[in-house]
């Protein structure tokens, strides 16, 4: 058998890149992963990096950048005002969306906290295909409210449904109606939908929802932090887009948007971010914020580095082979995932795998925070560092009640091209242990609770010795190997 058809029938995802520099790894034996998600109060936002094996928290800032991003690093011009580095991003912006205005910002959240500033005020409400946490605190904070008008298949763990981070175009116009169009300052939708699984739109529905927006003459937002998944995603899954190449599909996509924004943590696989806009009232309302919260127009608080490694990456995004790298392994790691009766979110999504806490720990009551309990054990198992996103992830109600989140994930994002073939089985097959032995996991409470964005840095501990139980369990089975 050739090894391409090896390939074909295991539909293995295959490297379209190599590997020129890497970063040496540390196990450490199980006692010294219990002592550590201890010490991190249960919370893998607050173990330190060494005591990490595979760092599956994010693929914000840490995705492997390409051999010419670095290049790119090298001719960066340093200057507060009027750099070149500066004038080449934004004009590769506008070669890219077709957006004449560009302003900087620090990351993706600081986007969020000018685009809320200006545009929310109180009594607003802001429909969405879905939030993300900093998204909906900068919105709660200018007095304004979310609201999800989600496909019912959204929240849906196992689905077929291609485009599950489509907005459910009637709920969007009853909701308008609803709460009167006077207070709805814009509509916002998210690429590669981050908290239901990394979830695509389609470019059927972006269209749609436009139509929707023109009629009631309301801003369409876009928060393209996690566009290239979902570029992916649209030319693989939408019969329509078939024959369109990813600069096509871009550029339509940017031209029903009013204003865009992105993290470049993700987006352009650097560091930085930015609001683009072909508007220019728009532009202005939320110009003056640039400097004041984030450094002067030019540069918005980003290294010039990081600018001529944004410009970059965002037009390696216009590559498939490049952009198709995350979503096939993260698809493979879902398969054999399934393969051994793991419960994970399907269709396969972006930016990582999810694993569903509800189902795998599901004699943990919400208010134990699964999710948060399962991402700890995961450490414990194999010093693989996952991410919350459930309940823990919420904010309390205005009168301080839980707000019991509709999925409980644990997220073991795949920063793009970092990890190996056979890092992605190993995290398999620790999981399997897992899932055997998940009568072992307990819940979690709150040791110290922040009012604001608590799943960073919040410290919890396990209702009883559970975590104990599990190393010695681990112990047990794997003897001494790590
Ligand atoms: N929007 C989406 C969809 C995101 O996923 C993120 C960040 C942001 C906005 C905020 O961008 O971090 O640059 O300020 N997501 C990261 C994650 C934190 O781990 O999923 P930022």
């Amino acid at each position: 058998m050739s090894n391409v058809k090896f390939f074909q029938e295991d539909n293995l995802p295959l490297e379209m890149h190599k590997v020129r520099i890497v970063q040496k790894l540390n196990l450490l034996p199980v006692e010294e992963r219990l002592k550590a998600i201890q010490e991190a109060g249960s919370n893998t936002f607050l173990l330190r990096n060494r005591d990490v094996f595979l760092d599956m928290l994010t693929d914000s800032g840490v995705n492997a950048m390409s051999d010419r991003q670095m290049a790119a690093m090298m001719i960066a011009d340093d200057s507060y005002a009027g750099s070149e580095t500066f004038y080449r991003l934004e004009a590769k912006i506008q070669e890219i969306f077709g957006t004449k205005f560009f302003l900087p910002a620090h990351q993706g959240r600081a986007c969020e906290n000018i685009i809320s500033q200006v545009f929310v005020k109180p009594g607003s409400v802001v429909p969405m295909n879905y939030h993300f946490t900093t998204t909906k605190s900068h919105i709660t904070l200018n007095g304004g409210r979310v609201e999800e008008i989600y496909i019912d298949e959204a929240l849906e763990v196992t689905s077929d449904h291609p485009f599950k981070g489509n907005v459910d175009i009637d709920k969007l116009v009853a909701l308008i109606k609803d709460v009167g169009v006077e207070n709805v300052p814009f509509v916002r939708m998210e690429a590669g939908t981050n908290l239901i699984g990394g979830q695509p739109f389609s470019l059927e529905n972006l269209r749609e929802v436009r139509k929707v927006c023109d009629e009631y003459g309301i801003m369409l937002v876009l928060d393209a932090s996690l566009l290239q998944d979902n570029l992916y995603f649209i030319k693989t899954r939408e019969e329509s887009c078939r024959d369109k190449s990813i600069r096509e599909i871009t550029r339509e996509i940017a031209d029903l948007c009013d204003i865009i924004y992105f993290s470049a943590r993700k987006l352009g696989c650097a560091r930085g971010g930015g609001i683009c806009t072909d508007n220019a009232e728009l532009a202005d309302k939320m110009r003056e914020f640039v400097p004041l919260y984030e450094g002067f127009l030019t540069y918005g608080g980003m290294s010039v580095r990081e600018m001529e490694a944004i410009a970059v990456g965002l037009e390696e995004t216009m590559d498939l082979e490049v952009i198709d790298q995350g979503p096939k392994f993260i698809a493979h790691m879902v398969r054999e995932l399934e393969k051994r009766g793991i419960p994970v979110v399907t269709p396969p999504g972006g930016l990582g795998c999810h694993v569903d806490a509800k189902q795998f720990v599901d004699h943990v009551p919400q208010e134990q925070y699964p999710a948060g309990a399962l991402a700890a054990a995961i450490y414990i198992a194999g010093g693989i560092r996952g991410m919350e996103r459930g309940t823990l992830s919420e904010q309390r109600d205005e009168h301080g009640n839980e707000t019991l989140s509709n999925m409980e994930l644990v997220r073991l994002a795949l920063p793009r091209r970092v990890f190996t073939l056979s890092q992605v089985q190993y995290t398999v097959d620790r999981l399997a242990w897992l899932y055997e032995n998940r009568r072992l996991i307990e819940g979690l409470t709150f040791v110290e609770e922040p009012k604001v964005l608590r799943f960073f840095f919040g410290r919890l501990k396990p209702v009883s010795d559970w975590q104990l139980k599990l190393a010695e369990k681990f112990r047990q089975n794997f003897g001494d190997s790590l």
